[in-house]
């Protein structure tokens, strides 16, 4: 069996790159900031069975964290990580150091464009730029045929695969479902952050979001309905009833444009909904969401869990 290979850097990952591409096999990419958990693993399995061979990148990327977020107790354990790759069959994780992404006189970025600006982009200034600037840095260096984004972090998926689209990006980027907790509370490498006592109540954003998605979809489908904005103010207060300390958002949108949906007449417009929701638990940042199309949903449904 071969272990797996931690690269450190650009050079040494570019010339491995080369020698796959010349035997003609295609390349999947999944990337990462470590601390891995099942959703990471699952990513890795997807790209494992549909391409020739599969590089991680572990990188903590400092420049998508603002200055008071939680870049210096991010959790990070490359050993447990790297046996945790191997075990899927991952051969190939590219391990570089700040210095080696970012060099002293680095000056370039990406900039992400409208889909970027509500949701976590409204609270996390220069956060997407960040990410689409390191993305674009990964793919420039790994240059993947497929690329691998679970629908978790739903708005980076899309400010990806915009900027992918944008830049002539070659990559073809593949989304994949979100892999929850037994009680439904979405895996998260920041979910290691909860006491004993927020974890029992995390799972409550999902619930709510859930909550939302039936009432959504109920209200679609008959005359009349709640408005949305009470919906949502109900969704809020029931988070801080039990127990989370505040609520960043909780949106309704198009899930094309990432626009807010204003109201009943908009949400029978729309066909893909974006329903998210970002809530603090303690010290912890949690965010989910649910993405659903609401014309191949047939008649209300009452299960509202
Ligand atoms: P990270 O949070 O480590 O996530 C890496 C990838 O795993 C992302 O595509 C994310 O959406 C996916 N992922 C996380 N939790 C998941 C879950 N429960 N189910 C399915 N997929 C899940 O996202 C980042 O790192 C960074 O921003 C990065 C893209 C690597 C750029 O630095």
């Amino acid at each position: 069996m071969h272990s797996v290979k931690i690269l450190s850097t650009v050079a040494e990952t570019k010339e491995i790159i080369k020698q796959i591409k010349n035997e003609g096999r295609t390349i999947g990419f999944v990337p990462t900031m470590g601390f891995f958990h099942e959703g990471h693993l699952e990513l890795m399995r997807r790209s494992i069975k549909e391409c020739g061979e599969t590089f991680v990148s572990i990188f903590v990327n400092p420049i998508q964290f603002g200055p008071n977020e939680d870049l210096s107790k991010y959790p990070r354990d490359l050993s447990r990580d790297s046996a945790m790759a191997e075990k899927t069959g991952v051969k190939y994780i590219f391990h570089p150091q700040a210095a080696e992404m970012y060099p002293e006189g680095f000056q370039t970025s990406v900039k992400a464009g409208a889909l970027a600006e509500d949701f976590c982009g409204a609270l996390r200034p220069g956060h997407f730029d960040g990410v689409c600037t390191v993305v674009a840095k990964l793919f420039n260096i790994i240059t993947p045929d497929l690329a691998y984004f679970g629908m978790k972090d739903y708005q980076q998926l899309a400010v990806i695969e915009k900027m992918t689209e944008d830049l002539n990006m070659s990559v073809k980027i593949v989304k994949c479902e979100t892999v929850r907790e037994k009680d439904g509370l979405a895996m998260s490498s920041r979910n290691s952050y909860l006491t004993a006592g927020e974890r029992e109540i995390a799972p409550a954003i999902k619930e709510n979001i859930e909550f939302a998605r039936n009432a959504v979809i109920e209200m679609a489908a008959k005359p009349g309905g709640t408005l949305l904005e009470k919906l949502i103010e109900g969704r809020k207060l029931d988070l801080i009833r039990r127990g989370f300390k505040s609520v960043d958002y909780f949106k309704i949108a198009d899930a094309k444009t990432l626009k807010e949906i204003p109201d009943l007449d908009g949400l029978r417009r729309c066909s893909t909904i974006f329903i998210a929701a970002a809530a603090v638990l303690g010290k912890t940042r949690l965010i989910d969401n649910s993405v659903f199309d609401i014309k191949k949903i047939k008649g209300p449904r009452r299960n509202y869990q």
